[in-house]
């Protein structure tokens, strides 16, 4: 076996945003793309000599051989040991465990998250940092830097190492420790969950349906729900995951998961329904008959966490990102919490959870997580709601109307407007932004405007600051509206719009609750004028 350096170009466009860099998946597979790119990562880590990675992915098209490549220029670099997953198969919140657990010197993870598989859809890579976590912003811009000045790359010559079965392999010097993906997740969950609590509910005839929406979570979930737990077999559905998903989008909202949320809604609705996405970091929470908005998830967790082995002891102080909605800082203003708001992307509760300034966090988008890793936790949240639905012996609308009660009730919804005219998105939030100062007394519709801002973040461990993180209106009597760009997207622009409002009737229809919030964005932004569409594609 002999080390090749083969001469290549800097390739316009590596850019890694908040989750890697995200391509469609032809554009990984052209000559030396992946290859410059996994070289700049080295480089930018001055080096991987003598150093030890995670490596796995979310089983999607093009993610075997990506881990086959990957391997064999970690071991041209001199890497000392790369921990793959079976089958280079490895969730996010999974794979950031294993980083942490074993003391690594980070992780390359092989995902485009909730976005759709397959030779003609999309494909990712992302570095996760020894906490776990995703890279910092100077990582990234270092491996930007790096693939702009790229002039070659260094690979082994070598056959595909066999990845299908579990033990270690050597690979010119290298190890190759092929691991069970699930097995140390697994035993992390036991350590924070009740399984005694959860295993006696269904014992009891509690029945639930987890979607793993065929992406990496069903193997989890089959082990950890049916095998370990005792739920039925055929509790978790779409368990085995395929290179595309089985052909649909692996994103844990009503509109992805319709089946499971109409089974829900249904006549012979279980308990309790779940789904996952892609990569095994998002979670969708359903009750017979109700759809928990995931900022009230994120609320209800926080005030019943003590009740996890994990965090018996309480929780240190909360963070949400800004869009999600204040239902979680009602909990943590009764129970005397710092609670946090956050630019919108996982990466910014990571210096607050390192320094042990929160221990859970969430955001709106089907993101929940707290301390035990540094990703949001899909099959976490799943496990919190069951230890929390074992030790209250509670529906999962039951909980949810007595934390209204108690702590009260935002009504929440998050309007996308997805593949719009990027020019048109940049001219309505330019054309917003130039009038927030003045808003403040504006009468928009139904709703006067009460104050309004550039939403701006600095990290209160490190410093660091982000501007440009949303348009925040706030209106008289509390209701909220947030407008920014989406920064996930592949084509076009993503508008977002989220809409909130803080209600005392505790039964309201949400739709209908949040009308005047619609209407007063309509008379502010003018959507229908810069994008040409009077509906949202997706509404959460
Ligand atoms: C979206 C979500 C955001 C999440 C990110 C990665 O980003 O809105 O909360 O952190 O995906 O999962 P956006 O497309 O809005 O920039
Ligand atoms: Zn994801």
């Amino acid at each position: 076996m002999r080390v090749t350096t083969h001469p290549t170009r800097p390739i316009a466009g590596q850019k890694p945003g908040t989750s890697g860099l995200r391509k469609k998946t032809r554009v990984f597979m052209e000559p030396h793309y992946l290859e410059n790119f996994v070289q700049a990562l080295f480089n930018a880590l001055h080096g991987a000599e003598g150093k030890t990675f995670v490596l796995g992915g979310d089983g999607r098209y093009f993610n075997d051989r990506a881990a086959q490549v990957i391997l064999r220029m970690a071991a041209a670099q001199g890497a000392e040991r790369v921990i793959v997953g079976q089958g280079a198969l490895l969730s996010t919140p999974a794979a950031s465990h294993l980083i942490r657990a074993r003391r690594t010197d980070g992780g390359i993870i092989l995902s485009a998250s909730h976005n759709p598989g397959g030779a003609d859809e999309d494909f990712g890579i992302k570095f996760n940092t020894p906490n776990g976590g995703p890279a910092a912003e100077a990582i990234t811009t270092a491996i930007h830097a790096e693939t702009e000045r790229l002039s070659e790359y260094r690979i082994l010559e070598a056959h595909d190492i066999d990845l299908s079965h579990i033990g270690t392999h050597d690979l010119a010097g290298m190890v190759v420790e092929v691991v069970d993906p699930v097995a140390d997740y697994a035993a992390l969950m036991e350590e924070l969950f009740d399984f005694d609590a959860i295993r006696g509910l269904f014992r009891s005839g509690f029945r639930m349906k987890f979607d793993a929406m065929h992406a990496i979570t069903g193997p989890y979930a089959a082990h950890i729900l049916e095998h370990m737990l005792g739920a039925p077999m055929g509790t978790v559905v779409n368990a085995t995951p395929q290179p595309d998903f089985g052909g649909h989008h692996p994103d844990p909202n009503p509109t992805h998961a319709r089946l499971l949320y109409e089974h829900l809604m249904g006549d012979h609705a279980p308990e309790f329904g779940a789904a996952s996405d892609g990569d095994g970091d998002r979670n969708m929470i359903l009750g017979r008959g109700i759809y928990v908005s995931p900022s009230d998830s994120l609320a209800v967790i926080a005030a019943n966490a003590h009740l996890a082995p994990g965090w018996s002891g309480g929780l240190r102080g909360v963070a949400r990102s800004m869009p999600t909605s204040r239902a979680v800082d009602r909990v943590a203003a009764a129970r005397g919490w710092d609670a946090y708001a956050t630019p919108t992307g996982w990466k910014f509760f990571g210096s607050l959870l390192d320094s042990g300034r929160v221990s859970l966090c969430g955001e709106e988008s089907f993101g929940t997580g707290a301390d035990h890793v540094r990703e949001k936790d899909g099959l976490w949240a799943v496990l919190m709601w069951l230890n929390i639905l074992a030790h209250r012996r509670q529906s999962v609308a039951e909980v949810l109307a007595d934390h209204w009660r108690e702590y009260g009730r935002d009504y929440y919804s998050r309007h996308d407007y997805e593949g719009v005219d990027a020019a048109g998105a940049a001219a309505l939030m330019d054309a917003l932004r130039g009038r927030l100062d003045a808003l403040a007394g504006t009468v928009a519709g139904p709703l006067t405007v009460s104050g309004a801002r550039d939403f701006a973040y600095t990290d209160p461990v490190d410093g660091a600051t982000a501007t440009g993180q949303g348009l925040e209106i706030d209106f008289e009597g509390g209701a909220r509206a947030v407008l920014r760009l989406s920064g996930t997207g592949t084509e076009g622009a993503t508008l977002r719009v989220y809409l909130e409002r803080p209600e005392a009737a505790l039964d309201l229809d949400p739709a209908r609750a949040l009308e005047p919030v619609v209407q007063a964005v309509a008379a502010l932004a003018d959507i229908a004028g810069h994008t040409g569409r009077t509906a949202p594609d997706v509404v959460t």
